[in-house]
């Protein structure tokens, strides 16, 4: 089980044990972590569930396909080089000590 550290927006880093196959957006929701909409359930529609991926990471985990990068667009965070969506980051056991954070708003 991958084991992910979420910072939320008031700077607090919450360390979970992830199931692989469920998203970071699930996964936070989860276990109530507070800066996370995820308005659209996960259908890459609404762009509230923006993290940023700390950047030592990008390389590991796969690129953000097209609808994904359509939705970075539409962030109401500033969009950054780490920037995803965090239901379209779903977890495996080679993605072990990703960190993401949060943005101050998601709207
Ligand atoms: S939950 Fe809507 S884009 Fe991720």
């Amino acid at each position: 089980m991958p084991k992910i550290t979420i910072v939320d927006h008031h700077g607090n880093e919450h360390a979970i044990e992830a199931q692989s196959g469920e998203s970071v957006m699930q996964l936070a929701i989860a276990n109530g972590i507070d800066g996370i909409v995820a308005e659209c359930g996960g259908n890459c529609a609404c762009a509230t569930c923006h993290v940023y991926v700390d950047e030592a990471f990008l390389a590991s985990i796969p690129p953000p396909l097209d609808h994904e990068e359509d939705m970075l667009g539409f962030t109401a965070a500033e969009r950054r080089p780490g920037s995803r969506l965090s239901c379209q980051i779903v977890l495996s056991n080679e993605m072990d000590g990703l960190i993401v954070s949060i943005p101050d708003t998601q709207v």
